[in-house]
C-alpha cells in the first residue's frame, strides 16, 4: 500500500432501501449494492416497505433469492410486519433477521414487541407518531410522541433500534430507556448529522425531503455529537433513492440516496478514524452476529483501501488536490471528500478497484473462482 492509503474493514449499513421490483426505474439490487460496494460498504440491511413489500413468506423468498443472484455485497432482511403474526416463524426459518415496524404499526406496538422477541427477531422501529404526523408531517411532534410511545412498550421487553433518532430529546429519552433495559439502540444518519432545516423548517427545498425531516440546527448538532461521543450505537444511511426529476419536482417523495459516499463522509466529518469504524463497521457487524468489522486474525476480510489526503506527516492536505471526489448530486452536493475508496476485498477476495470497477458480484460463480 501506498504512503496515503489506509487499510480499514468495510462497512455494514444497518438502513438501506435498496428498490428493484415495481421501483427499478430509481434504483435495482444491482445498481444500489454497486453503490455500497464502490464506497466500501460490504454488508447491507434492507427494509421490507418495497414494492411489492416484504410481508409474508413468498415475497421474502423472492427478494432473497435475488439478492443472491444480483448484489454485489453481503445483505440481510427485515421484514414487515404481517397481517398474521404467525407467519413470522416461518419467515425467520427463511432467512429474515428482524422485523421492521413503520408508523402504521404503532396501533399493534405491543404486540409486535412480544412477537419478536418469541421468535428471536430483531425489532428496529421508526418512531414517528402516526396521529402526529397526520396533524404536522414534518414537526418535531412526531418523534418525540413516537419515541415516546416505544420507550414505554420497550421498558417491559428490551431488543429495539430506533431508526434515524433525529432530534436531541428523543437521545435523552433513549438514553432513560437503556438505563434499566437491554437491548436497547438507535442509529443516527449522515443527512440529520450533517444537514439542517433552517429556521423554518416547514420552508426546505423539496429535494431534501425525507422522514423523519431535517431538524433545526441545535438537534442537527446533537445528533452529529452522538456520533462524535460514541452515543449512538450505530451510523446508518436510510439510503433511499428517488429518481433525479422525482426528486427535482415540486412534490419529492421523501427519502434521500446516500449509500455511495457515506463511509468516506464519515470518515472526512468525523476526523476520528477509530470512532467511524466503531460506528459504522465494528458495532453493526456485531449487532448482526457476523465475524467482521474488525481487522483481525479469524475476522472475515471485508477490507477497503483508502487514499487519503492527510498526509502521513499529519500536515495539512493539500487544497487542490483533484483526485478526491467532491460529491456531485444529491443532499451532500459540493461537500469535498478526504478518502477515496480504492479497493474493496470481500472475504479476501479483490472485489472493485477505482480503476477497474467491479470484480464479480457476491452470488456469482466468478466470486469464488
Ligand atoms: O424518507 C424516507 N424514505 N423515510 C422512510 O421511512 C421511507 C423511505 C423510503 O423508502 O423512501
Ligand atoms: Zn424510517
Ligand atoms: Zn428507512
Amino acid at each position: 500500500m501506498a504512503e496515503d492509503e489506509i487499510l480499514l474493514p468495510g462497512a455494514t449499513d444497518l438502513h438501506v432501501h435498496l428498490r428493484d421490483w415495481e421501483e427499478s426505474y430509481k434504483e435495482t439490487v444491482s445498481s444500489g449494492t454497486l453503490a455500497a460496494l464502490s464506497g466500501g460498504v460490504t454488508t447491507v440491511v434492507e427494509m421490507p416497505n418495497t414494492k411489492p413489500p416484504i410481508d409474508n413468506p413468498e415475497a421474502l423468498s423472492k427478494r432473497l433469492e435475488l439478492l443472491e443472484s444480483d448484489s454485489y455485497v453481503d445483505c440481510a432482511v427485515h421484514v414487515g410486519l404481517p397481517r398474521e403474526l404467525q407467519i413470522l416463524s416461518a419467515m425467520r426459518r427463511e432467512g429474515a433477521i428482524g422485523v421492521k415496524l413503520y408508523p402504521k404499526d404503532f396501533p399493534r406496538l405491543r404486540e409486535a414487541f412480544r412477537a419478536a422477541h418469541d421468535q428471536s427477531l430483531k425489532l428496529a422501529v421508526h418512531a414517528e407518531d402516526p396521529e402526529a404526523l397526520v396533524q404536522d408531517p414534518v414537526g418535531p411532534r412526531a418523534e418525540e410522541n413516537g419515541v415516546k410511545e416505544v420507550c414505554k412498550v420497550a421498558s417491559r421487553v428490551g431488543n429495539v433500534r430506533f431508526c434515524h433518532v433525529s432530534l436531541a430529546s428523543s437521545v435523552s429519552a433513549i438514553a432513560e430507556l437503556k438505563s434499566h433495559t437491554n437491548g436497547v439502540s438507535f442509529e443516527v444518519t449522515p443527512h440529520h448529522a450533517l444537514l439542517s432545516c433552517g429556521p423554518d423548517y416547514r420552508q426546505l427545498p423539496p429535494s431534501l425531503n425525507v422522514r423523519p425531516p431535517l431538524r433545526r440546527e441545535c438537534d442537527r448538532i446533537a445528533m452529529f455529537e452522538t456520533l462524535r461521543n460514541g452515543i449512538a450505537d450505530f451510523y446508518a444511511t436510510d439510503h433511499a433513492p428517488h429518481t433525479a426529476s422525482e426528486k427535482e419536482s415540486q412534490n419529492a417523495p421523501p427519502g434521500l440516496r446516500s449509500l455511495k459516499f457515506a463511509y468516506p463522509l464519515l470518515l472526512t466529518e468525523l476526523q476520528d478514524v477509530a470512532m467511524a469504524c466503531r460506528l459504522y463497521c465494528e458495532r453493526p457487524a456485531a449487532y448482526l452476529g457476523e465475524t467482521k468489522g474488525k481487522i483481525e486474525p479469524g475476522m472475515i476480510a471485508d477490507l477497503v483501501v483508502f487514499r487519503t489526503r492527510t498526509r502521513p506527516d499529519g500536515q495539512e492536505p493539500e487544497a487542490n488536490s483533484n483526485e478526491f471526489d467532491i460529491v456531485e448530486t444529491g443532499p451532500f452536493v459540493g461537500r469535498r471528500l478526504g478518502y477515496k475508496v480504492e479497493q474493496v476485498y470481500k472475504g479476501g477476495v479483490l472485489s472493485y478497484s477505482s480503476e477497474t470497477g467491479p470484480l464479480a458480484k457476491r452470488g456469482r460463480r466468478e466470486h469464488s473462482a
